[in-house]
């Protein structure tokens, strides 16, 4: 069984306009102008158990929609979606002990209420026994170090600590499929690593499903074999990092760096084409994707004088750049 299913998915934000000024107003009053913001437009999307997949896509591309409808905190326009076989609205008790979610822009937890009274009220919610509840805070201790922090009502924390007190909160119960809406958003450079490794490790050992939305790269590199690409609504990609990165990358690169200036560089099987700076001493080789690389390598130290050379894979970042174009904002 997929962990998670939609189809057709599906969400059309409806608001009123509203006219300037006072006699704007009143013309609200008598006819009201709807404008309709379509967040998401029919995705399909099949996650199959102990999947991370990663959702990315530009600032409005509609991934906390998407989100927040497999949560079952919006219902969709139209549309299904089933977690574990389960619809989010109609079997309602039984999803949400399914699933766990951290939305970084804001807390699941009580404001005023001090972290370890937020997380004893999650578990008698969620009937998690005191003793398993204190066990599994236990066992994240090591990476969100919540034991500062247990006092402190929720609303008094930093948003680092916040964070972690959120991630806490959501594999309380441990739940099937974790939706991970920004969750590094905030979190300094050592926690953030930590927070992968922690990901990383109860994906392996439970085999949790993970949703993760993001727009740091490398969380996305670190943690995310799968790669779902969202823009206007639309999945644009839904594959590997390395499938994203040859289909919008442009390639491979060979950077050589050169012992002498040479005045023309040679044509080589497996290099489209070559890119030289302007002291002559180092050049940049477009790689032919279907080019033989050990032989194309051996032809350039065969022809020029090498001093150094790299391959390169295309940056993700510059992939994403790409895809994105001038989109952002
Ligand atoms: N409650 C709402 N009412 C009206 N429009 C909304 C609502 N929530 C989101 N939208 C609109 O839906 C679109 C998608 O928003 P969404 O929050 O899903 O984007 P996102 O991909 O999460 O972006 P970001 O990277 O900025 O978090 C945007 O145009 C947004 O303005
Ligand atoms: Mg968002």
């Amino acid at each position: 069984m997929l962990a998670i299913e939609a189809r057709g998915l599906t969400k059309v934000f409806r608001s009123y306009e509203r006219r300037p000024g006072f006699w704007g107003g009143v013309r609200d009053l008598i006819d009201r102008r709807h404008r309709e913001v379509v967040a998401v437009a029919g995705i399909d999307l099949a996650v199959a158990e102990g999947e991370i997949v990663g959702y990315i896509g530009p600032n409005g591309a509609g991934k906390s929609t998407t989100i927040k409808m497999l949560t079952g905190i919006l219902r969709p326009t139209s549309g299904v979606v089933r977690v574990h076989g389960c619809d989010p609205h109609r079997e309602r008790q039984r999803f949400v002990t399914m699933i766990g979610a951290v939305f970084g822009q804001r807390s699941q937890l009580w404001w005023d209420l001090a972290v370890q009274e937020s997380f004893a009220l999650l578990a008698e919610l969620y009937r998690v026994p005191r003793r398993v509840a204190e066990q599994r805070l236990a066992e994240y201790e090591s990476v969100l170090g919540l034991r500062e922090i247990m006092a402190t009502p929720v609303r008094k924390l930093s948003l680092g600590q916040r964070m972690r007190a959120d991630i806490a909160a959501a594999l309380l119960h441990a739940p099937r499929v974790l939706f991970l809406d920004e969750p590094t958003v905030g979190l300094d450079v050592v926690t953030k690593a930590k927070l992968r490794d922690f990901l990383r490790e109860l994906n392996r050992r439970e085999r949790t499903t993970i949703i993760l939305t993001t727009h740091d790269l490398q969380d996305i590199e670190a943690l995310c074999p799968r790669v779902v690409v969202i823009d206007h609504g639309r999945v644009i990609h839904d594959g590997t990092i390395e499938a994203l990165r040859t289909r919008f990358g442009g390639g491979k690169r060979l950077r050589v760096t050169l012992r002498a200036p040479v005045a023309e560089l040679p044509a080589i099987p497996g290099i489209k084409a070559w890119h030289r700076s302007d002291d002559q001493l180092h050049a940049v080789g477009d790689v032919a994707p279907d080019a033989d690389v050990p032989a194309t390598l051996a032809a350039c130290l065969a022809q020029l004088p090498i001093d150094d050379l790299r391959l390169d894979e295309p940056d993700i970042e510059e992939v994403v750049r790409i895809l994105y174009g001038d989109r952002s904002g």
